[in-house]
């Protein structure tokens, strides 16, 4: 579908559209990471950032489908309320029950999640390569947490233990995963010893982002020396818990390499095309970098 390259890069009547929506959306980093992409890999396509709010989504929607816009990245707050507009849902975003992509093919709309995939992809590129055997607690278990754990499931882990300030929270996730992986909730007294155990200790809440960084979900002299210590946030790009893992000798990963490989399997659902992804990283740190 995009056999015919605009001139010098500029949009011309075979562009294709993609874009993100979201409530906010002004705050985005997809846009200049997706037209990057297309750039690269000399697809011709045009990434835009659409504000819908939540009144207007089946407006959107219809408008997708009128449109033939190809690819939507989906985020806050229209995760849950996408889903009852897709045509069919991937197997993997019913059970994580969000949806962050949306795939048009000729008018019939399929939802994926890519986030917990695009974690997993980070975590072992830039830090773990191997999660089989490993055991890993995971702080929080609200909509981030939900989509990694269900990829983190996929890998063979020996253990994934959730801990959440709401216990509940925690134990309905740690039952949902049940047949997948091991996995169960603990309280936050246990927290220390399970992160004592732990090969991999991810914080998925948003205690440490921007604007209060002097703040960490867990304390990082709990770690074991060596263990990684891997946050979602990204935003700083080294929250006070990643800094004080390191310093206590631990192996340490931030949230960027999420985003960008969340993006990354979009761009290859929509196109079928290997994502460049070392030049998405590229155009998305100096945007974060300049402010
Ligand atoms: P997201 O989609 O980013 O995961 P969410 O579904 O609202 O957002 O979940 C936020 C998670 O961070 C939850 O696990 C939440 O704990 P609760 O279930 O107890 O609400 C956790 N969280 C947010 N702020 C927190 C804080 N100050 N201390 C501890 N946990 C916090």
């Amino acid at each position: 579908m995009n056999e015919h390259l605009p001139e010098s890069g500029r949009i011309d009547s075979h562009t294709v559209l993609y874009g993100v929506i979201g409530d906010p959306v002004r705050h985005s980093k997809s846009p200049i990471m997706m037209n990057r992409a297309f750039q690269e890999t000399g697809i011709n396509g045009v990434y835009a950032a659409f504000h819908i709010t939540p009144d207007k989504l089946a407006d959107f929607v219809a408008g997708v489908k009128a449109m033939g816009i190809r690819g939507v990245n989906v985020t806050i707050p229209h995760k849950l309320d996408i889903m009852k507009h897709m045509d069919h849902i991937d197997p993997g975003a019913e059970a994580i029950g969000a949806v962050n992509t949306i795939v048009n093919d000729n008018g019939t709309l399929i939802g994926y999640n890519t986030d917990g995939i695009g974690y997993v992809r980070s975590l072992k590129e830039e830090a773990e390569p191997s999660i089989e055997g490993k055991k890993i607690v995971v702080i929080g278990a609200g909509g981030a947490s939900r989509g990694i754990v269900y990829a983190l499931a996929g890998e063979r882990p020996a253990l994934i233990t959730i801990a959440n300030r709401t216990e509940d929270k925690a134990l309905e996730l740690a039952r949902a995963l049940r047949g997948k992986a091991e996995a169960r909730a603990i309280t936050s007294e246990h927290l220390k010893e399970a992160c004592r155990q732990a090969d991999i200790v991810i914080n998925t809440t948003s205690v440490g982002m921007f604007p209060k960084t002097d703040e960490s979900p867990v304390d990082a002299s709990w770690l074991k020396e060596g263990a990684v210590a891997s946050d979602l946030i990204y935003n700083p790009m080294k929250t006070k818990f990643l800094q004080d893992a390191e310093s206590a000798g631990c192996r340490s990963h931030g949230g960027l390499g999420m985003f960008i490989y969340q993006g990354a399997y979009a761009f290859e659902y929509w196109t079928g095309r290997t994502a460049p992804a070392a030049a998405m990283r590229e155009t998305v740190l100096a945007a974060l970098q300049s402010g």
